[in-house]
């Protein structure tokens, strides 16, 4: 059997208000045995836990997103720490820094960054990093911070080689998201260079659907079509792609399947 996990999904978005539990259903049903659901600040970092807590194969992720870090206050990432002690938290994020946006400067984002790198050694739980522009000081705060150390994954990786390498150096984990089915995909001149153990599948819903649904709302159900094409471009089937990183996906976040 061919299963997977989706490491970065935002269940509780408003596109899914509709039909959430179906979207879920449709997950399980493509063999998506967990999903970790992602806050981007201190509201949906509530709503992801309360999800994990409502079902069993949803974990949850708690952080500030950069592009939130404007309006981050201390006491939001007092609140994120307690959130991030529940067990079914496997993960603080998304953490990063985002310069392709200006939602907040560069000095607010890497404090908010450097913060929760420090919560993320506090309750040794893992880091999913998000970098949009911002490689040589994502990687500068990450060295200086020992985030290695907890490790993680760099979600939606945007590098090129070198900058694979220098992560990989620091015990990171790389995953892509559905645009790496796009036509003339960089990600998917890189894949190649992956070493396997350290790949994790994620959907990055609702954004980013991977051809053949792409323009659509994406669910974690349509993991399906980005594990063919990584599979496909590394040269192994999918049931082997499914099964490495689902057992990847478990270790680093600690989640029995
Ligand atoms: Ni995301």
């Amino acid at each position: 059997m061919t299963i997977f996990i989706d490491t970065h999904t935002h269940l509780d978005f408003e596109n899914y208000n509709e039909d959430r539990e179906k979207v879920i259903q449709r997950a399980l049903g493509k063999n998506v045995v967990a999903l970790i659901t992602i806050g981007t600040n201190l509201e949906t970092s509530r709503r992801a836990v309360e999800l994990a807590e409502k079902y069993t194969p949803v974990y949850a992720a708690v952080g500030i997103h950069p592009n939130d870090s404007a309006a981050c206050s201390d006491e939001d990432l007092v609140q994120i720490e307690k959130l991030a002690a529940n067990p079914k938290v496997v993960a603080i994020g998304e953490v990063g820094l985002d310069y392709y946006r200006d939602h907040a400067s560069p000095i607010r984002q890497q404090e908010v960054f450097s913060e929760q790198i420090a919560i993320a050694h506090k309750l040794k739980k893992p880091l999913i990093i998000h970098n949009r522009d911002a490689h040589e000081d994502t990687l500068e705060l990450v060295c200086e911070y020992n985030a290695g150390q907890v490790g993680g994954v760099f979600h939606s990786f945007s590098g090129d080689e070198a900058y694979l390498e220098k992560i990989l150096l620091e015990n990171f984990h790389i995953s892509f998201t559905g645009n790496l089915t796009y036509k003339n995909s960089v990600s998917a001149a890189l894949i190649g260079q992956v070493p396997l153990d350290r790949l994790l599948l994620e959907t990055d819903s609702p954004f980013l659907a991977p051809v053949p649904m792409r323009g659509k709302r994406n669910e974690p159900a349509f993991i399906v079509y980005t594990a063919a094409k990584i599979a496909g471009l590394i040269g192994i089937d999918v049931e082997t792609l499914g099964r490495v990183t689902t057992e990847n996906a478990a270790r680093l976040f600690k989640i029995e399947i």
